[in-house]
C-alpha cells in the first residue's frame, strides 16, 4: 500500500482504552498520521465503559447516600432517604457518555482517525478490520501498538451469565438491590462493588481464597481496612474457595470449601453472585499467532524496555502486558511508546505507580510495602500518624485510618507511603511526586502543609520517622 493511501498510517493503535487513546493522541501531537481502532462502539476501553468510571459513579452516589443517612449529628435531618436504582444507573451512564464523548472529541481535535471495528493482524504492518457497519477494511502501518486490555478471569466450573452470576460488568448494572450478594474474591473489584451494594442495603458476603484481603497491599493497611469494612456490615469468609455456583430461577447456590482442601464444604444461597478473581490479558481474535508475537505463561504479550514485541514494528502496552492492571499505568506506557517511536527519550518509573481502592475510607499506596522491604532485606524506618489526631479529620468525623511512611534507615529516602483514610486517593499524589523526586522523609516533613487539611497527616507521618510528630 502506498504511503499516501488513506489506509496507510505511521501508527495504528489497536484498542481505544486509556493506554490506546492516550498513545494515539501523543503520537499525533508528535506529528504522526495515526488511527485508533476499537471494536466496542465507544472509545475509552474497559476503564470508561465498564470499569473505573461507572464504578466510581456508583461509589460516589452511594457515598452521598451514606453521608446523607448519617448527617444527623451535623444537624442535617432529611427524614427517610429513598433510592431509585434506575435513576442512579442513568446518572452512571451520563458519566460514561460524558467521558467517552470527550475522548472522541480529543481524538478528532488531534486528527487521529477513530475506527470502529475489530482488528486482526494478517502480517507485520498489516491488518484486516471487521468494521461495526458490517464491511471490512485492509489497513497497513509503519508501526502498530497493541492496547487490547484485559477481560475477566473465569472461575472453572462457574458460568457467568451476567444475570444471576455476574462479572464486574453485570454488577455495575443490577436493576434492583440484591438481598444477598456473594462475592468471590476480596480484591479491588470485590470490595469496591461490595461497598456499593452494601450501602444500598444488600447483605454482602465476600469469599476469599487467601487468609487476608487485598493481596499485594501492605498487610498492616489491609488488616485495618478489613476491620473497617466489617464494621460497615460486610461479611468475610477467608481461607475459603468457591468450588461451584449454580444459577437457579430466583437465586443461586454457591458451594464453598476450605482453601486447604481439608474440611467440610458449605452452601450459601444468594440472589446474585459476583466473580471477581482477577483479570487476564485480552488477545482473542487478534491474529498474534499469524505474525508470531510471543506471549508469556500468563498470556501477556512479551515486550522489551521500549514496549517492542519480538516482531519489528509491533509494540504492546497496558493490561495486555506485564505490570499492574491500572488505567494510569496504561496511560504512562501509551505516552512512553509514542515518544519512543518519535525518536524521543521515554521512560516509565514502575517504582512510583500509585494504587487506590475507592471505598470509604479509601486505601492508597505508592512504592514498597513493609513485606516487600523485608523480602528485599532493606533496613527501613516507619513513621505512622492516625487521622484521629488530624484536626480536619476530627472536625469532619472521618477519623478512621492512618498514614504510614517507610523510609530507608540509612539515607532517609522515602520508599513507600500507605494510607487508609478519607481522600487517601488524593493524598497519595503528594507522596508520588515526592518519591519521583527521590525525597527524603525529612524533605516531606519540612514542606509547609496548609492547615487545617488532611495532607497534614502526611507531613506528621514524615515527622514521625524521626520521632518528632507534633500532634501525637
Ligand atoms: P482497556 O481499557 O481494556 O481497553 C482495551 C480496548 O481494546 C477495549 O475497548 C476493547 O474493546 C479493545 N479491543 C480488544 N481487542 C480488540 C481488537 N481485536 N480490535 C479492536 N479493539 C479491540 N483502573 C484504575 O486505574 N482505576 C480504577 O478505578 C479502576 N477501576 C476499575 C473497575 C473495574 C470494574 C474494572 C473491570 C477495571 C478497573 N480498572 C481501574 C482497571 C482499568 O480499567 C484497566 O487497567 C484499563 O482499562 C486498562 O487500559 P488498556 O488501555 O490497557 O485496556
Ligand atoms: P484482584 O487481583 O484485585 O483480586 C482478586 C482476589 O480474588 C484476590 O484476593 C485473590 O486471592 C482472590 N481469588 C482468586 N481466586 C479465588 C478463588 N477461586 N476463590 C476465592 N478467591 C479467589 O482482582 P479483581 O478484584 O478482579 O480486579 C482485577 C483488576 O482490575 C485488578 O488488577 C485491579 O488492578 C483492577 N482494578 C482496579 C481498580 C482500582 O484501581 N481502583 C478497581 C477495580 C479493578
Amino acid at each position: 500500500m502506498s504511503e499516501s493511501s488513506p489506509d496507510h498510517f505511521d501508527l495504528v493503535v489497536i484498542g481505544a482504552g486509556p493506554g490506546g487513546y492516550v498513545c494515539a493522541i501523543r503520537a499525533a501531537q508528535l506529528g504522526m498520521k495515526v488511527a485508533c481502532i476499537d471494536k466496542r462502539g465507544a472509545p475509552g476501553g474497559t476503564c470508561l465503559n465498564v470499569g473505573c468510571i461507572p464504578s466510581k459513579a456508583l461509589l460516589h452516589a452511594t457515598e452521598v447516600l451514606d453521608e446523607t443517612k448519617h448527617a444527623d449529628a451535623m444537624g442535617i435531618s432529611v427524614g427517610s432517604v429513598k433510592v431509585d436504582v434506575e435513576k442512579m444507573m442513568a446518572f452512571k451512564q451520563a458519566g460514561i457518555d460524558g467521558n467517552t464523548q470527550g475522548v472522541t472529541f480529543l481524538l478528532k481535535k488531534n486528527k487521529v482517525e477513530e475506527i470502529q471495528g475489530a482488528a486482526r493482524l494478517t502480517a507485520p504492518g498489516a491488518m484486516d478490520v471487521s468494521l461495526l457497519d458490517g464491511t471490512s477494511r485492509q489497513i497497513t502501518a509503519k508501526n502498530i501498538v497493541v492496547a487490547t486490555g484485559s477481560e475477566v478471569t473465569p472461575l472453572p466450573g462457574i458460568e457467568i451469565d451476567e444475570d444471576r452470576i455476574v462479572s464486574s460488568t453485570g454488577a455495575l448494572t443490577f436493576d434492583t438491590v440484591p438481598k444477598h450478594l456473594v462475592i468471590v474474591g476480596a480484591g479491588v473489584i470485590g470490595l469496591e462493588l461490595g461497598s456499593v451494594w452494601r450501602r444500598l442495603g444488600a447483605e454482602v458476603t465476600v469469599v476469599e481464597f487467601l487468609d487476608r484481603i487485598t493481596p499485594g497491599v501492605d498487610a498492616d493497611l489491609a488488616k485495618n481496612f478489613q476491620r473497617v469494612l466489617k464494621k460497615q456490615g460486610i461479611n468475610f469468609m477467608l481461607g475459603k474457595k468457591v468450588t461451584g455456583a449454580k444459577a437457579l430461577k430466583a437465586s443461586a447456590k454457591v458451594t464453598i470449601a476450605p482453601a486447604s482442601g481439608e474440611g467440610d464444604s458449605e452452601t450459601l444461597t444468594a440472589d446474585r453472585v459476583l466473580v471477581a478473581i482477577g483479570r487476564r490479558p485480552h488477545t482473542d481474535g487478534l491474529g498474534l499467532e499469524a505474525v508470531g508475537v510471543t506471549r508469556d505463561a500468563q498470556g501477556r504479550i512479551e515486550t522489551d524496555g521500549h514496549f517492542k514485541t519480538n516482531i519489528d514494528g509491533v509494540y504492546a502496552i497496558g493490561d495486555v502486558i506485564a505490570g499492574p492492571m491500572l488505567a494510569h499505568k496504561a496511560e504512562e506506557e501509551g505516552v512512553a511508546v509514542a515518544e519512543h517511536l518519535a525518536g524521543k527519550p521515554s521512560h516509565v518509573n514502575y517504582d512510583v505507580i500509585p494504587g487506590v481502592i475507592y471505598t470509604a475510607p479509601e486505601v492508597a499506596w505508592v512504592g514498597k510495602s513493609e513485606e516487600e522491604l523485608k523480602q528485599d532485606g532493606v533496613a527501613y524506618k516507619v513513621g505512622k500518624f492516625p487521622f484521629m489526631a488530624n484536626g480536619r479529620a476530627k472536625v469532619n468525623g472521618t477519623t478512621d485510618g492512618f498514614v504510614k511512611i517507610l523510609a530507608d534507615a540509612e539515607t532517609d529516602r522515602v520508599l513507600g507511603v500507605h494510607i487508609l483514610g478519607a481522600q487517601a486517593g488524593n493524598l497519595i499524589a503528594e507522596a508520588a511526586v515526592a518519591m519521583e523526586f527521590s525525597a527524603s522523609a525529612e524533605d516531606m516533613a519540612r514542606t509547609c502543609h496548609a492547615h487545617p487539611t488532611l495532607p497534614e497527616a502526611v507531613k506528621e507521618a514524615a515527622l514521625a520517622i524521626a520521632d518528632r510528630a507534633l500532634h501525637m
